[in-house]
């Protein structure tokens, strides 16, 4: 947007320039969020406002510099802007660190788009991290569940034994005792086998490398959808939209099926509650380029062009959930266990991809990003 329409646009009295629609100009230098163009050598060609403040720098100063002034040469920056000039896709990357001597941003979650009326030319979006949840698109990192791990291994070890010992001693004394005591040995036995349960659940936390193979994502789907609607779901309506022409995922299917099945409870939970007339559940899939992921340790990144959605018309998230997701025993239901999205995080993380949440009231949405086979895994 050239400053001379910027200028035009002020100088039209107020109601022709509702007529004439709205003045862009302003409104991308009054957008909260750093938006900056590159021209095809890297120079900022425009900056708004809140871009100047990110990088602490007016917008004279940084028309005379080249991006490569500012960020470090082997900054992964300058990969995903060379594959937006090559694919003409608009590209995202979540966690990404700008880092010189005149920048510290860690965590920046940076979007870049071809523009194409301009080749060559280089539209970028910044955030960081904080502001991301606030636009509450929350990413569930990797090691939500790790804290478990080692609880979930002990609990197998230290738990269950001693527990089988109680459970069948309960069940020798329901046979030997009096009629009116038996209910007592009955109530032992039960609550032996809940708690069993409940370590069996945590069990899969446990650190197991996982068996992969090409999955049908659909199939998965499907699978859950009926589970749900011969069981706990069978009341409410579901939708499906799916795109048939998706790669199978390079996953665990029985893994996976966990995950949806955990997600379509939680929806289920979510959109019946009291007078929701129309509870319904909408699952879908489909392709979404530009979803990157570093992974932890290297400088390697995947692409995650897949995701399967699933969502509901519930109330939405209660705020004081949210900010903790997916830690484990977070729960606002009396007979949950808080555990569901623990797991879905654990083994999300564990097959490399990546969870988003947007929640408002009337409509919940989890999205999985996962990633899908490549040439080199069907080797395998
Ligand atoms: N689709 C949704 N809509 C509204 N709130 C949700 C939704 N999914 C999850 N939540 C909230 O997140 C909490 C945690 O979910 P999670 O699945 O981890 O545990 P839970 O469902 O309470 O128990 P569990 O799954 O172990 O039986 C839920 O108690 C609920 O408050
Ligand atoms: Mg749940």
């Amino acid at each position: 947007m050239s400053s001379v329409v910027a200028r035009a646009a002020r100088l039209l009295p107020g109601r022709q320039r509702a007529e004439r629609g709205p003045d862009f100009a302003a409104m991308l230098s009054a957008l909260p969020i750093p938006v900056i163009l590159l021209d095809p050598e890297n120079r900022f060609r425009h900056v708004n406002l809140a871009a100047q403040q990110f990088l602490g720098m007016s917008a004279s100063s940084l028309a005379q510099l080249r991006l490569s002034d500012l960020v470090p040469p082997d900054s992964p920056l300058f990969l995903l802007i060379d594959q937006v000039r090559q694919t003409e896709a608009t590209i995202a990357d979540h966690d990404m660190t700008l880092e010189s001597p005149r920048l510290h941003k860690p965590g920046i979650r940076v979007q870049c788009a071809p523009l194409p009326e301009e080749p060559g030319a280089v539209l970028m979006v910044m955030q960081d991290a904080s502001a991301v949840r606030a636009l509450d698109r929350q990413i569930a990192f990797r090691g939500a569940a790790r804290s478990v791990s080692g609880m979930a291994a002990i609990l197998a070890h230290e738990v269950k034994n001693p527990l089988s010992g109680i459970r069948g001693a309960a069940q020798l004394l329901e046979l030997s005792v009096a009629p009116a005591d038996r209910e007592l040995a009955v109530l032992i036995r039960d609550e032996a086998d809940r708690i069993r349960a409940l370590v069996d659940r945590m069990e899969v936390f446990g650190e197991k490398p996982i068996q992969r193979s090409a999955v049908n994502i659909h199939r998965v789907m499907e699978h859950v959808r009926k589970l749900a609607q011969s069981g706990f779901a069978a009341h409410l309506h579901f939708q499906e939209i799916y795109d048939p022409s998706l790669p199978p995922v390079w996953g665990n299917r029985d893994q996976l099926v966990q995950v949806v099945l955990n997600l379509v409870k939680n929806a289920a939970e979510a959109a019946t509650h009291d007078g929701n007339t129309h509870p319904e559940i909408v699952l879908s899939t489909g392709f979404q380029h530009g979803m990157r992921i570093a992974i932890p340790g290297s400088t390697t990144r995947v692409d995650l062009p897949l995701y399967v959605a699933v969502r509901d018309n519930g109330p939405g998230i209660p705020d004081d959930i949210r900010p903790h997701l997916f830690e484990p025993f977070v729960t606002s239901r009396p007979t949950g266990n808080g555990l569901g999205l623990a797991l879905v995080a654990k083994i999300v993380g564990d097959h490399g991809g990546l969870i988003e949440v947007d929640t408002r009231p009337g409509r919940t949405e989890f999205r999985l990003h996962l990633p899908v086979v490549t040439d080199e895994d069907a080797e395998q």
